[in-house]
This record gives structure tokens, C-alpha cells and sequence, in this order.
């Protein structure tokens, strides 16, 4: 089944509690925090992220596009989000395992994330730890980019790698989906969608949903 994750980054957000509501028929909520630093962009993060907690039950996909994100990645978690993303890019690589692990023994579900210039291949050291990986699909930072075509290999490559190793980890694009970029990615592979200006500019954003969810 295809999943649909709302980025609250296209939200108005002196009435968040109202737009989240208005988004309650999606899977997951994207919840995407930006340093200023990894990418030019400062956003929201944790007092938001407990604010959020508090009025939706909804599965709040935390996507940190911040430097050395270990530092915070437990903080996260305790805050309130059920999915912790962080780029591959962000931390050496001896950091990166140990910060998976944290995420998981807190009962959380750990992703990584990689950038549009980075290979899939990446990922393949921490595959076996991951339950989400995060495709970018638009350089990170703004919302309502134009979706990036050349990442749909990409797309292709990993989920020739989970399905050849049976794995469970879930595959998510962020960037530019619409309902006819949204079947791109499906037919490529991917099986949650991230998705902003396209569901908060839409008229009817619970019918916008549907019809990303039955994208193909
Ligand atoms: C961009 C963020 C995205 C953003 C997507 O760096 O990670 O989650 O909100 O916005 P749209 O769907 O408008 O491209
Ligand atoms: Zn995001």
C-alpha cells in the first residue's frame, strides 16, 4: 500500500493544529527540521515537534536536515516523533550505526536520507539497520521545487536491493511530488510519498491524498 506523508513546511503555521486536522486522512506527517547549516533554510524543531505531539495522533515522520545530527537524534525521539530521518551525509561513518541504533532501542523507527548528489550505494553499509530510507528528490531546504527526474534510477536501485534481500524497510521520496510525479516514484518503487505544496495548495486536501495514494 502507498503512503502519504504530508510536509507540514507548506502548513500555515499560526493555525497548525487546524491544518494538521486537515491532513489526519494521510499515513504519516512530515515533520522537516533544517539547521541553516546542511541546508540553507532554518525551520522548526523541538518545541514544535512536542506542541505537534500533543493535539494529533498521527505518525510524525521527524526528516532532520541538520548537521551532525546524533547530537539530537534521542532528543527527537523523546520529543514526540515516531520516525527519526537523518542524511547519511551529516555524520562520519562510525557515527552513523550508533545513531540508528539509539533511535531503535527507543522505540522508534530509524531512516536515513540521502541528498540528490549522492549514490544509493551509500546506504548499503547501514541497509540492514534501517526501517524508512528518504530519497530526496528536489535539493533540500524549500519546499514547492521542481521534482528531479534523473533520481528515479535511484529509486529503481534500492528497491531492487530490499526486495532481492527481503527486507522491510519502507522507501520514501521527498521533492516535487504531484499526482503525476507520485506515479513516477510508485512505478519506480517507492512506497511512501512525501508531499507539501502539492496537498496544502490543493482545494480539497483529503481528496488530494486519495488521489496520490492511487497514484501508479
Ligand atoms: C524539502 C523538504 C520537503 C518539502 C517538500 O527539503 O524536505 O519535505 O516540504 O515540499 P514539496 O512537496 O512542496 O516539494
Ligand atoms: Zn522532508
Amino acid at each position: 500500500m502507498i503512503k502519504i506523508a504530508p510536509s507540514i513546511l507548506s502548513a500555515d503555521f499560526t493555525r497548525l493544529s487546524d491544518e494538521i486536522e486537515s491532513v489526519k486522512t494521510a499515513d504519516y506527517l512530515h515533520f522537516d527540521v533544517m539547521d541553516g547549516l546542511f541546508v540553507p533554510n532554518i525551520t522548526i524543531g523541538l518545541p514544535v515537534l512536542e506542541s505537534v505531539r500533543r493535539v494529533t495522533d498521527m505518525t510524525l515522520d521527524v526528516h532532520l536536515m541538520i548537521q551532525s545530527p546524533a547530537r539530537y537524534t534521542a532528543r527527537f525521539a523523546e520529543a514526540g516523533a515516531d520516525i527519526v530521518v537523518f542524511h547519511v551525509e551529516t555524520e562520519p561513518p562510525e557515527n552513523v550505526l550508533p545513531a540508528l541504533n539509539e533511535i531503535r532501542e527507543l522505540g522508534k523507527k530509524a531512516g536515513l536520507s540521502i541528498k540528490p548528489q549522492t549514490p544509493w550505494e551509500a546506504l548499503i553499509p547501514y541497509i540492514d539497520a534501517l526501517d524508512i530510507i528518504l530519497v530526496m528528490t528536489v535539493e533540500p531546504g524549500f519546499g514547492g521545487q521542481q521534482f528531479m527526474p534523473d533520481m528515479l534510477p535511484k529509486i529503481e536501485a534500492l528497491r531492487r536491493v530490499i526486495d532481492l534481500r527481503s527486507l522491510t524497510c519502507e522507501l520514501e521520496v521527498d521533492g516535487g511530488i504531484n499526482p503525476e510525479t507520485a506515479a513516477l516514484c510508485v512505478q519506480a518503487g517507492a512506497n511512501v510519498l512525501v508531499a507539501g505544496s502539492d496537498i496544502f495548495g490543493a482545494p480539497d486536501r483529503a481528496a488530494r491524498i486519495s488521489q496520490l495514494r492511487e497514484a501508479q
